[in-house]
Protein backbone atom coordinates (compact mmCIF):
# COMPACT_ATOMS: atom_id res chain seq x y z
CA UNK A 1 0.00 0.00 0.00
CA UNK A 2 1.42 3.48 -0.91
CA UNK A 3 -0.12 5.57 1.71
CA UNK A 4 -0.24 8.98 0.37
CA UNK A 5 -2.50 7.05 -2.83
CA UNK A 6 -4.85 6.13 -0.28
CA UNK A 7 -7.33 9.05 0.41
CA UNK A 8 -9.00 6.98 3.17
CA UNK A 9 -6.10 7.40 5.20
CA UNK A 10 -6.40 11.09 5.03
CA UNK A 11 -9.51 10.67 7.34
CA UNK A 12 -7.46 10.01 10.73
CA UNK A 13 -5.62 11.79 13.36
CA UNK A 14 -2.09 12.00 13.29
CA UNK A 15 0.43 13.15 16.02
CA UNK A 16 2.76 15.56 14.47
CA UNK A 17 4.26 17.88 16.22
CA UNK A 18 5.34 18.63 19.97
CA UNK A 19 3.55 21.81 21.18
CA UNK A 20 6.46 23.21 22.47
CA UNK A 21 7.78 23.31 18.81
CA UNK A 22 5.36 26.01 18.12
CA UNK A 23 5.75 28.46 21.04
CA UNK A 24 7.55 30.53 18.73
CA UNK A 25 6.42 30.30 15.01
CA UNK A 26 5.29 28.50 12.64
CA UNK A 27 6.67 24.73 11.29
CA UNK A 28 6.40 22.90 8.06
CA UNK A 29 5.37 19.20 8.13
CA UNK A 30 4.42 17.20 5.67
CA UNK A 31 1.46 14.60 6.17
CA UNK A 32 0.99 12.22 3.90
CA UNK A 33 2.68 13.82 0.82
CA UNK A 34 0.58 17.36 1.82
CA UNK A 35 3.21 20.36 2.70
CA UNK A 36 1.70 21.75 5.55
CA UNK A 37 2.03 24.68 8.23
CA UNK A 38 1.36 24.57 11.50
CA UNK A 39 0.76 27.01 14.11
CA UNK A 40 -0.59 28.45 17.48
CA UNK A 41 -2.90 31.33 16.95
CA UNK A 42 -3.40 34.48 20.01
CA UNK A 43 -5.68 32.38 21.70
CA UNK A 44 -3.54 28.93 21.81
CA UNK A 45 -5.60 27.00 19.38
CA UNK A 46 -3.63 25.37 16.43
CA UNK A 47 -3.98 25.68 13.08
CA UNK A 48 -2.88 23.60 10.02
CA UNK A 49 -3.07 25.37 6.72
CA UNK A 50 -1.44 24.48 3.21
CA UNK A 51 1.80 25.52 3.22
CA UNK A 52 2.08 28.26 0.33
CA UNK A 53 0.97 31.72 0.70
CA UNK A 54 -2.28 32.42 -2.18
CA UNK A 55 -0.01 35.75 -3.38
CA UNK A 56 2.78 35.10 -4.77
CA UNK A 57 3.51 31.37 -3.43
CA UNK A 58 5.86 31.36 -0.35
CA UNK A 59 5.44 28.54 2.29
CA UNK A 60 3.88 30.57 5.19
CA UNK A 61 5.88 28.41 7.19
CA UNK A 62 8.43 30.83 6.58
CA UNK A 63 6.55 33.13 8.16
CA UNK A 64 5.68 34.66 11.67
CA UNK A 65 3.41 35.47 14.63
CA UNK A 66 1.93 38.64 14.40
CA UNK A 67 -1.03 40.19 16.62
CA UNK A 68 -2.23 36.40 17.09
CA UNK A 69 -2.37 35.15 13.77
CA UNK A 70 0.04 34.01 11.22
CA UNK A 71 1.92 36.31 8.97
CA UNK A 72 3.83 35.57 5.69
CA UNK A 73 7.51 36.31 5.39
CA UNK A 74 7.41 37.56 2.30
CA UNK A 75 5.00 40.27 2.24
CA UNK A 76 3.38 40.09 5.30
CA UNK A 77 -0.17 39.29 4.31
CA UNK A 78 -2.16 38.01 7.86
CA UNK A 79 -3.92 34.39 7.91
CA UNK A 80 -6.44 33.40 10.60
CA UNK A 81 -6.67 29.77 11.67
CA UNK A 82 -9.23 29.04 8.85
CA UNK A 83 -6.39 30.11 6.19
CA UNK A 84 -8.33 33.42 5.68
CA UNK A 85 -6.63 36.22 4.55
CA UNK A 86 -7.50 39.09 6.99
CA UNK A 87 -5.53 41.75 6.61
CA UNK A 88 -2.90 42.67 3.56
CA UNK A 89 -0.60 45.88 4.74
CA UNK A 90 0.24 47.17 1.68
CA UNK A 91 -3.71 47.55 1.51
CA UNK A 92 -5.56 47.96 4.19
CA UNK A 93 -9.40 47.96 4.15
CA UNK A 94 -11.05 49.20 7.55
CA UNK A 95 -13.67 47.46 9.33
CA UNK A 96 -13.67 44.52 6.65
CA UNK A 97 -11.74 42.22 8.56
CA UNK A 98 -12.28 39.24 6.76
CA UNK A 99 -13.60 40.32 3.49
CA UNK A 100 -10.78 40.24 1.61
CA UNK A 101 -11.69 36.89 0.01
CA UNK A 102 -8.22 35.22 -0.44
CA UNK A 103 -7.93 31.83 1.50
CA UNK A 104 -5.67 28.84 1.73
CA UNK A 105 -6.93 25.13 2.44
CA UNK A 106 -7.54 24.50 6.50
CA UNK A 107 -7.41 21.04 7.64
CA UNK A 108 -8.33 19.94 11.02
CA UNK A 109 -5.78 20.51 14.28
CA UNK A 110 -5.76 19.92 17.79
CA UNK A 111 -3.54 19.41 20.82
CA UNK A 112 -3.76 16.21 23.32
CA UNK A 113 -1.23 14.39 25.33
CA UNK A 114 1.19 17.30 24.58
CA UNK A 115 1.24 17.23 20.56
CA UNK A 116 -0.52 18.91 17.95
CA UNK A 117 -2.68 16.35 15.87
CA UNK A 118 -3.64 17.07 12.30
CA UNK A 119 -6.06 15.25 10.37
CA UNK A 120 -6.18 16.14 6.54
CA UNK A 121 -10.33 15.41 6.11
CA UNK A 122 -13.21 14.83 8.08
CA UNK A 123 -11.82 12.17 10.44
CA UNK A 124 -13.58 8.76 10.86
CA UNK A 125 -12.54 8.17 14.41
CA UNK A 126 -11.97 11.17 17.58
CA UNK A 127 -7.97 10.98 18.93
CA UNK A 128 -7.40 7.78 20.72
CA UNK A 129 -8.54 8.43 24.00
CA UNK A 130 -5.74 7.46 26.66
CA UNK A 131 -7.38 8.02 29.98
CA UNK A 132 -4.61 6.80 32.17
CA UNK A 133 -3.31 10.44 30.52
CA UNK A 134 -5.45 12.45 32.73
CA UNK A 135 -5.42 9.72 35.62
CA UNK A 136 -3.43 11.66 38.38
CA UNK A 137 -2.14 8.37 39.66
CA UNK A 138 -0.23 8.10 36.01
CA UNK A 139 2.67 10.17 35.22
CA UNK A 140 3.15 11.04 31.35
CA UNK A 141 6.75 11.31 30.17
CA UNK A 142 8.03 12.09 26.58
CA UNK A 143 10.03 9.93 24.87
CA UNK A 144 11.67 10.44 21.40
CA UNK A 145 10.24 12.54 18.65
CA UNK A 146 11.91 11.05 15.58
CA UNK A 147 11.49 10.61 11.54
CA UNK A 148 12.12 6.55 11.03
CA UNK A 149 12.60 5.49 7.29
CA UNK A 150 9.63 2.93 6.96
CA UNK A 151 6.28 2.40 6.73
CA UNK A 152 3.70 3.24 9.38
CA UNK A 153 2.01 -0.02 9.49
CA UNK A 154 5.47 -2.20 9.64
CA UNK A 155 6.23 0.01 13.02
CA UNK A 156 2.31 -1.12 14.37
CA UNK A 157 2.82 -4.86 12.93
CA UNK A 158 6.51 -5.02 14.69
CA UNK A 159 4.71 -3.29 17.85
CA UNK A 160 2.04 -6.95 18.45
CA UNK A 161 4.89 -9.33 17.26
CA UNK A 162 5.55 -11.09 20.24
CA UNK A 163 7.69 -13.50 18.01
CA UNK A 164 10.65 -10.99 17.64
CA UNK A 165 11.34 -9.86 21.64
CA UNK A 166 13.71 -13.15 21.13
CA UNK A 167 15.79 -11.50 18.23
CA UNK A 168 15.44 -8.31 17.50
CA UNK A 169 15.39 -7.77 21.52
CA UNK A 170 18.48 -10.44 22.23
CA UNK A 171 20.41 -7.65 23.99
CA UNK A 172 17.78 -6.14 26.07
CA UNK A 173 14.52 -8.19 26.80
CA UNK A 174 13.93 -10.70 24.90
CA UNK A 175 15.12 -14.46 25.69
CA UNK A 176 17.01 -15.58 22.37
CA UNK A 177 16.21 -19.49 24.04
CA UNK A 178 13.03 -19.44 24.29
CA UNK A 179 11.59 -18.13 20.64
CA UNK A 180 8.25 -19.19 21.52
CA UNK A 181 5.61 -16.12 20.60
CA UNK A 182 2.62 -16.95 23.53
CA UNK A 183 -0.76 -16.65 22.88
CA UNK A 184 -2.50 -13.48 21.75
CA UNK A 185 -6.75 -12.99 21.78
CA UNK A 186 -7.90 -10.55 19.75
CA UNK A 187 -10.78 -8.44 20.04
CA UNK A 188 -11.94 -6.48 17.40
CA UNK A 189 -13.31 -2.28 17.76
CA UNK A 190 -14.65 -0.05 15.39
CA UNK A 191 -11.46 1.84 15.68
CA UNK A 192 -9.01 -0.92 15.51
CA UNK A 193 -8.25 -4.10 17.34
CA UNK A 194 -7.54 -4.79 21.55
CA UNK A 195 -4.86 -7.67 21.95
CA UNK A 196 -3.71 -9.12 24.91
CA UNK A 197 -1.15 -11.63 25.56
CA UNK A 198 1.46 -12.60 28.70
CA UNK A 199 5.73 -13.03 27.54
CA UNK A 200 8.20 -14.05 30.15
CA UNK A 201 11.04 -11.27 29.62
CA UNK A 202 14.73 -11.04 30.82
CA UNK A 203 14.77 -7.77 33.55
CA UNK A 204 18.02 -6.66 33.00
CA UNK A 205 19.90 -4.57 35.42
CA UNK A 206 18.73 -1.17 34.00
CA UNK A 207 14.87 -2.46 34.12
CA UNK A 208 15.46 -4.11 38.05
CA UNK A 209 16.26 -0.04 39.39
CA UNK A 210 12.95 1.45 37.32
CA UNK A 211 10.53 -1.45 37.92
CA UNK A 212 11.37 -1.86 41.35
CA UNK A 213 12.32 -5.62 40.40
CA UNK A 214 15.37 -7.60 41.79
CA UNK A 215 14.36 -10.70 39.39
CA UNK A 216 16.61 -11.71 36.52
CA UNK A 217 13.58 -12.09 34.47
CA UNK A 218 10.09 -11.48 34.76
CA UNK A 219 6.46 -11.57 33.35
CA UNK A 220 4.88 -9.18 30.53
CA UNK A 221 1.33 -8.93 30.86
CA UNK A 222 0.17 -6.83 27.79
CA UNK A 223 -2.85 -5.40 26.97
CA UNK A 224 -2.42 -3.18 23.26
CA UNK A 225 -4.52 -1.52 21.32
CA UNK A 226 -4.18 -0.73 17.82
CA UNK A 227 -5.68 2.33 16.60
CA UNK A 228 -5.96 2.46 12.77
CA UNK A 229 -4.22 3.27 11.06
CA UNK A 230 -0.86 3.86 12.88
CA UNK A 231 -1.47 4.41 16.58
CA UNK A 232 -0.62 1.63 19.20
CA UNK A 233 -1.34 2.28 23.05
CA UNK A 234 0.67 -0.82 24.65
CA UNK A 235 0.39 -1.61 28.62
CA UNK A 236 2.50 -3.98 30.31
CA UNK A 237 1.77 -4.41 33.59
CA UNK A 238 4.51 -6.52 35.41
CA UNK A 239 4.01 -8.86 38.62
CA UNK A 240 4.78 -6.47 41.17
CA UNK A 241 1.93 -4.18 39.63
CA UNK A 242 3.98 -1.26 37.92
CA UNK A 243 1.99 -0.32 35.03
CA UNK A 244 4.16 0.76 31.64
CA UNK A 245 1.79 2.22 28.87
CA UNK A 246 3.69 2.92 25.84
CA UNK A 247 1.72 5.27 23.32
CA UNK A 248 3.48 5.35 19.51
CA UNK A 249 2.14 7.49 17.44
CA UNK A 250 3.14 7.47 13.69
CA UNK A 251 2.30 10.05 11.44
CA UNK A 252 3.00 8.98 7.47
CA UNK A 253 5.13 12.24 6.18
CA UNK A 254 5.31 10.11 2.88
CA UNK A 255 5.63 6.47 1.75
CA UNK A 256 8.45 5.54 2.97
CA UNK A 257 8.95 8.21 5.95
CA UNK A 258 7.60 7.87 9.48
CA UNK A 259 7.00 10.85 12.16
CA UNK A 260 7.13 8.65 15.12
CA UNK A 261 6.21 9.98 18.41
CA UNK A 262 6.79 8.01 21.55
CA UNK A 263 5.62 8.86 25.42
CA UNK A 264 5.11 6.37 27.84
CA UNK A 265 2.46 6.66 31.26
CA UNK A 266 3.12 4.84 34.23
CA UNK A 267 1.44 4.51 37.94
CA UNK A 268 4.65 5.13 39.78
CA UNK A 269 6.66 8.75 40.82
CA UNK A 270 9.82 9.75 39.74
CA UNK A 271 11.63 8.89 42.95
CA UNK A 272 10.95 5.10 42.19
CA UNK A 273 11.87 5.34 38.50
CA UNK A 274 13.73 8.36 37.36
CA UNK A 275 12.38 9.56 34.05
CA UNK A 276 16.24 9.62 32.02
CA UNK A 277 16.31 5.87 32.98
CA UNK A 278 12.72 5.07 31.86
CA UNK A 279 13.88 6.84 27.88
CA UNK A 280 17.36 5.44 28.42
CA UNK A 281 15.87 1.82 28.67
CA UNK A 282 12.91 2.57 25.65
CA UNK A 283 15.41 4.31 23.73
CA UNK A 284 18.13 1.03 23.55
CA UNK A 285 14.74 -1.02 23.07
CA UNK A 286 13.03 1.04 20.11
CA UNK A 287 16.80 1.66 18.62
CA UNK A 288 17.07 -2.23 17.99
CA UNK A 289 13.37 -1.56 16.29
CA UNK A 290 14.29 1.10 14.31
CA UNK A 291 17.46 -0.78 13.36
CA UNK A 292 15.63 -3.78 11.57
CA UNK A 293 12.59 -1.55 10.49
CA UNK A 294 14.08 0.39 8.73
CA UNK A 295 15.54 -2.67 6.99
CA UNK A 296 11.91 -3.94 5.65
CA UNK A 297 10.39 -2.64 2.10
CA UNK A 298 7.91 0.08 2.94
CA UNK A 299 5.11 -1.15 0.01
CA UNK A 300 3.51 -3.46 2.18
CA UNK A 301 0.85 -5.38 0.61
CA UNK A 302 -2.52 -5.32 2.20
CA UNK A 303 -4.86 -8.22 0.53
CA UNK A 304 -2.05 -10.14 -1.75
CA UNK A 305 0.45 -10.07 1.20
CA UNK A 306 0.64 -13.75 1.11
CA UNK A 307 1.91 -14.09 -2.04
CA UNK A 308 4.85 -12.08 -1.47
CA UNK A 309 5.23 -12.61 2.08
CA UNK A 310 5.79 -15.94 3.89
CA UNK A 311 3.67 -16.63 7.50
CA UNK A 312 3.58 -17.85 10.81
CA UNK A 313 0.68 -17.90 13.36
CA UNK A 314 2.18 -15.67 15.09
CA UNK A 315 1.70 -12.53 12.52
CA UNK A 316 -1.49 -13.13 12.72
CA UNK A 317 -2.12 -9.26 14.29
CA UNK A 318 -0.13 -8.18 11.80
CA UNK A 319 -2.74 -10.27 9.10
CA UNK A 320 -5.86 -8.74 11.00
CA UNK A 321 -4.37 -5.40 10.31
CA UNK A 322 -3.81 -5.56 6.67
CA UNK A 323 -7.41 -7.65 6.48
CA UNK A 324 -8.95 -4.35 8.57
CA UNK A 325 -7.20 -2.01 6.25
CA UNK A 326 -7.68 -3.83 3.05
CA UNK A 327 -11.26 -3.59 4.35
CA UNK A 328 -11.39 0.00 5.03
CA UNK A 329 -10.25 0.85 1.14
CA UNK A 330 -12.72 -1.49 -0.04
CA UNK A 331 -15.30 0.12 2.20
CA UNK A 332 -14.17 3.83 0.95
CA UNK A 333 -14.43 2.62 -2.47
CA UNK A 334 -10.26 2.33 -2.90
CA UNK A 335 -8.54 0.28 -4.69
CA UNK A 336 -4.95 -0.95 -2.96
CA UNK A 337 -2.09 0.95 -4.54
CA UNK A 338 0.86 -0.93 -5.10
CA UNK A 339 4.25 0.74 -6.41
CA UNK A 340 3.88 -1.74 -9.34
CA UNK A 341 0.36 -0.54 -9.94
CA UNK A 342 -0.97 0.78 -13.47
CA UNK A 343 -1.62 4.18 -13.42
CA UNK A 344 -5.01 3.49 -14.02
CA UNK A 345 -5.60 1.79 -10.71
CA UNK A 346 -4.99 4.76 -8.58
CA UNK A 347 -7.58 6.28 -6.81
CA UNK A 348 -8.09 9.96 -7.32
CA UNK A 349 -7.83 12.40 -4.53
S1 LIG B 1 3.98 35.65 -1.00
FE1 LIG B 1 2.96 35.72 0.88
S2 LIG B 1 2.46 37.77 1.15
FE2 LIG B 1 3.41 37.71 -0.77
FE1 LIG C 1 10.22 -4.30 19.35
Amino acid sequence: MLVTKQPVLRRFWYAVMPESDLADGPRPFRLLGEDIVLWRDGEGRYAALADRCCHRTAKLSKGFYCEGKLACGYHGWIYDSDGVVVRIPQRPVAGRERAIGQKVKAFRAEARYGYVWVALADPLHDVPDLPEAADPGFRLIHEFYEVWKTAGLRIMENSFDNAHFSFVHRDSFGIQENPDAGKVDIEQRSWGFLMTTAMPVKNPEIQKVILGMAETHTTRNMRSSWFMPFTRSLEITYPNGRVHIIVTATAPIDDETSQVVQFVIRNDTEADAPAAQVIAFDRQVTAEDKEILESTGFDVPLSAYAAEEADMPSDRPGVEMRRRLAKLLREHGEREVRLQSAPTSSTAD
